[in-house]
């Protein structure tokens, strides 16, 4: 697939298969073309050139229905509306308490919303402001697991969320029924050797795909994207590459993402 914003080609020629019941790490360095990637596989943008086929079948033949009922997204910066815990979770789906908790129970976020002074019937406030943001970032993941899809893309949807609770995070989701099939961009290290397969892509072409062994082994970027923070620096997130170390080992060398949130729901 191709994709240019404005005439101006971001992904070029790129081509990647997601086996069902695979757990996918997309990483590259920022600006590199991952969310452009994330979004045409989850049909909310289509590709210039190619086509995202689905089970098969092409994405831009499929009803909007059929892609929203099997395939959910997690964006980069999801955003929390003034409103309900289930409501925020829901977006006006109809389903059961129950299914919302059973969401926010894989989503890691349930013991918070217990509690909270009206659990589900919680205001998150404007922007969801009377949460922290991993908490934020768990509700949005729970938005997403409640519609049960087979293929969930997670656009560095866990960044907030602590190392620790990430990782048991995605270990349930790459081992649970449903989603089948994850797709996580992602930054620690620690989150992409959870995946079966890491495609690398840099400059908006998949420069590599392979295991994390086999990348580490064969591709500079990857290798300097992915190790060059161990040891615990703090630094900055760099355009085109890593500038310095995070202390979670995260191969983004941006702020320190990692929020001891719980405890902040205030
Ligand atoms: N809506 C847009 N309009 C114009 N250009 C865009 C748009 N979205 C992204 N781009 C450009 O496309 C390129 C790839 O952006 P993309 O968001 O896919 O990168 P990324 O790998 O997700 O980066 P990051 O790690 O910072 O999230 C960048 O050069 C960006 O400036
Ligand atoms: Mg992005």
């Amino acid at each position: 697939m191709s994709y240019a914003y404005n005439g101006s080609d971001v992904l070029h020629d790129v081509t990647l298969s997601t086996g069902v019941g695979s757990t996918v790490a997309v990483v590259g360095p920022t600006g590199s073309g991952k969310s452009t990637l994330a979004t045409l596989m989850v049909r909310l943008i289509d590709p210039d050139r190619g086509d995202v086929l689905m089970n098969g079948m092409n994405a831009r033949h499929l009803r909007p229905g059929e892609v929203a009922s099997a395939v959910a997204f997690v964006p980069q910066e999801a955003l929390l509306f003034d409103d309900t815990v289930r409501g925020n979770v829901l977006l006006g789906l109809d389903r059961e308490d129950a299914a919302v908790w059973e969401a926010l129970e894989a989503a890691d976020v349930a013991h918070v919303v217990r509690e909270l002074p009206d659990a589900l019937d919680a205001q998150v406030g404007e922007r969801g402001a009377n949460l922290s943001g991993g908490q934020r970032q768990r509700i949005a993941l729970a938005r997403a697991l409640v519609r049960r899809p087979r293929l969930l893309v997670l656009d560095d949807a866990t960044s907030s969320v602590d190392p620790e609770v990430e990782s048991r995070i995605l270990n349930r989701l790459r081992t649970s029924e449903l989603p089948s099939t994850v797709v996580v961009v992602a930054y620690r290290r620690a989150t992409i050797a959870l995946a079966d397969h890491i495609v690398y892509v840099d400059r908006g072409r998949v420069a590599e795909a392979g295991s994390h062994a086999e990348l580490l082994d064969r591709c500079t970027g990857y290798r300097s994207l992915v190790t060059a923070y161990e040891g615990g620096r703090t630094g900055r997130r760099t355009e085109g590459g890593v500038a310095a170390e995070d202390t979670n080992g995260d191969a983004r060398s941006g702020a320190s993402t990692a929020e001891a949130d719980e405890g902040r729901t205030a």
